[in-house]
Order: structure tokens, then C-alpha cells, then sequence
């Protein structure tokens, strides 16, 4: 990814990587494997470029902002590392055409909290970054 990544592009991030796990979910329902398998590549693709950029990019310059957000940092890179996890557990599942549907849900809980922490103070500290705030 881009160095010089918008704000706004890595917060719509998280709609594509919903958007990404939606179809590789709905690929596994209905045993199309081979699509399923495919959207997997992606998917993990896509979540990777996500979690580095932050982590590389924007995470370090967020944590020197205050202490709070030093100790967010922390919190948030924990469930990336969980995140990683169970994406990685999922993927296994499908790859051997086993629909974990606890897996499933175990993701996209943790997709959505974490969207909503980021929400929370990240997302607006980087749009006020942006405009110089
Ligand atoms: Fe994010
Ligand atoms: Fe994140």
C-alpha cells in the first residue's frame, strides 16, 4: 500500500474487507469451493494490507499523540493479532472445504469490535490529522 493513503481510504477499509469476508463466507454456504478458495486470497490479501498500513503507517504516530492513545495502540494491536488468528484458523477450515460457522462468528465479532474501537478516537484523530488539526 501507499505510504500517502488517504484517511478516508483506510477507514472504507473496513466496509471492503466486510465486503470481501461477506463473499467468502457466502461462498463456503453454498460449497463453491473453488470461488470460496479464491475470495480467501483476497480476503487475507486485503486484511493484511490493512493491518500492516496501520500498524507501519499510522499506529506509531497515533501512539506518540498522548498516553491514552499509546495504551489504545496497545489494546488495538492485541486484536490484530487476534484477528490474524482466527482469520487464519477460518481459512484453514475452508481450505480443507469445512464450514466453521462458530469460526464465522468468532470473526466477525471481532471485526466489528474492532471497527468500533478505531471508531471511537483513531478514525477522528486521523481526519483531523488530515486537516491539520
Ligand atoms: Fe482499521
Ligand atoms: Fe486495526
Amino acid at each position: 500500500m501507499s505510504s500517502s493513503l488517504p484517511p478516508a481510504a483506510t477507514i472504507r477499509g473496513h466496509e471492503t474487507l466486510d465486503t470481501l469476508f461477506a463473499i467468502m463466507v457466502r461462498a463456503a454456504h453454498l460449497g463453491e469451493w473453488a470461488m470460496c478458495h479464491q475470495a480467501i486470497e483476497q480476503f487475507v490479501a486485503a486484511l493484511d494490507g490493512h493491518l500492516s498500513y496501520e500498524e507501519e503507517s499510522q499506529f506509531p504516530a497515533y501512539a506518540a499523540s498522548s498516553p491514552g492513545a499509546a495504551a489504545e495502540v496497545q489494546q488495538l494491536l492485541e486484536e490484530h493479532e487476534r484477528i490474524r488468528g482466527a482469520v487464519d484458523s477460518l481459512t484453514e477450515s475452508f481450505r480443507g472445504r469445512e464450514l466453521d460457522l462458530q469460526g464465522v462468528g468468532a470473526v466477525e465479532v471481532m471485526l466489528r469490535d474492532h471497527d468500533a474501537r478505531e471508531s471511537l478516537r483513531f478514525h477522528p484523530w486521523l481526519m483531523a490529522r488530515q486537516r491539520g488539526a
